[in-house]
């Protein structure tokens, strides 16, 4: 609740973008409370940070957790936010009961998760894994024109650690659901097997500006016609591909963007997923027809870029099972489940075993400002968590010299 004060919106909700002043101030609550529980601390070159609590053997690899800070526009205060903290309540339970694990622990904190001021989604964390250049994800651009570089040096968070990952022992994010199934069914803890596919796309349309009263309607250039067949045709086709087919129109720009005047070019924001990546393929070819026949029939140009793709993934399944397992013994009621949402963890996967633990959120409800979780639901989340953890990274003694 301290963390939702930053950033705080008037619906109860929280606006953090990323590498905002407030993703600032938010960073370094954090990084404050994390120095209280003497973990070192360092940025790596796309502000990703790093607390580490050190093991018993600090050769060894650490286990990662964490999750993301950053928000949407009307975000919650859960969504990535819970997944951080939950990972430094698992460094306060150690320090409080003196156990020294074998490896080092450490939080991370992932820069730009949301995508919502830099496009794309996880871009910290996919520069991490290898999975982008870091100058790709330097050179994203906000919708005011403001680099991800130079917002991070701005912030005072380009650090100097490289951005590239090295040994990982094992990666566990926990998250709120952000879906309707664990409230549906009554299950506390959700045993995350792998995240779907997901493709952006902007679609570009063309016409001719032109006055809006003298020029007759069959004689107009308009993109605005062809964007509002392809919407239609786009959400019927998602009905053929239901229940597990999602397409979302989240943005759209006309221009030049004025009442009177027919607009000479439309872009509009696409998001599509699926479990199945040969579905989601096939929902690419069917897009790419569609609107080449709305731009023909408008008589305008139409063009679909792919902005980004995440294909779907699975977890790793010694992972699966340590957190089923610690589920299991602590009394929890599970179900395994395929995250429809994208998270780090997606990337982190590539390079270290990785897996998720969901807890219910209230109404399935998230990206709103009324997102809420059960006190019991995210403790619970955090005990599957602390024993997961313990599981891997192996616990040889209790310290009784040091807090630490
Ligand atoms: C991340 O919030 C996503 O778009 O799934
Ligand atoms: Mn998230
Ligand atoms: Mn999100």
């Amino acid at each position: 609740m301290e963390m939702a004060r930053i950033g705080a919106t008037p619906a109860g909700g929280c606006n953090r973008q990323a590498l905002t002043d407030e993703d600032r101030q938010g960073r370094k609550l954090f990084e404050s409370w994390c120095a209280a529980q003497n973990c070192t601390i360092e940025h790596d070159q796309m502000g990703n940070i790093f607390a580490r609590r050190e093991g018993a053997e600090p050769g060894l690899p650490p286990v990662l957790v964490g999750s993301h800070l950053d928000t949407q526009p009307t975000g919650g205060k859960f969504d990535g936010v819970y997944g951080v903290l939950a990972g430094l309540e698992v460094i306060e339970s150690l320090n409080e009961h003196r156990i020294r694990t074998d490896h080092p622990i450490e939080v991370v904190v992932w820069t730009n998760e949301e995508g919502a001021r830099f496009s794309p989604a996880m871009i910290g964390s996919g520069v991490f894994a290898g999975t982008f250049e870091l100058e790709y994800g330097l050179s994203r651009v906000s919708r005011n024109g403001a680099t991800l570089g130079s917002e991070l040096e701005r912030i005072g968070y380009a650090g100097s650690r490289p951005c590239h990952h090295y040994p990982i022992k094992a990666a566990f994010e926990a998250h709120i659901e952000q879906g309707p199934i664990l409230e549906d069914q009554g299950i506390q803890i959700g045993i995350v097997t792998g995240v779907q596919g997901m493709r952006w796309y902007d679609l570009e349309l063309i016409g001719e500006a032109v006055h809006a009263g003298p020029t007759p309607m069959t004689s107009r250039r308009d993109p605005v016609r062809a964007m509002h067949t392809i919407m239609a045709q786009v959400y019927k086709w998602a009905d053929d591909f239901s229940p597990w087919a999602r397409v979302t129109f989240g943005d759209a720009r006309f221009e030049p963007g004025s009442r009177n005047t027919v607009p000479e070019r439309v872009i509009v924001t696409l998001d599509i997923r699926h479990p199945d990546e040969t579905t989601l393929a096939a929902m690419e070819d069917r897009l790419q027809e569609i609107v080449s026949t709305a731009a023909t029939e408008s008589n305008i140009t139409g063009i679909v870029h792919r902005e980004w793709q995440s294909a779907a993934i699975q977890f790793d399944d010694r992972c699966i099972r340590m957190i089923a397992e610690s589920a299991t013994d602590l009394g929890f009621s599970t179900m395994h489940l395929v995250s429809g949402a994208g998270h780090d963890s997606v990337y982190v996967s590539k390079i270290a075993p990785t897996a998720m633990i969901f807890v219910p959120c209230k109404g399935g409800v998230s990206h709103n400002e009324s997102e809420s979780a059960e006190r019991n639901d995210l403790a619970a989340g955090c005990d599957v968590l602390l024993n997961a953890v313990l599981r891997m990274a192996g616990c040889a003694a209790q310290d009784q010299t040091t807090s630490n």
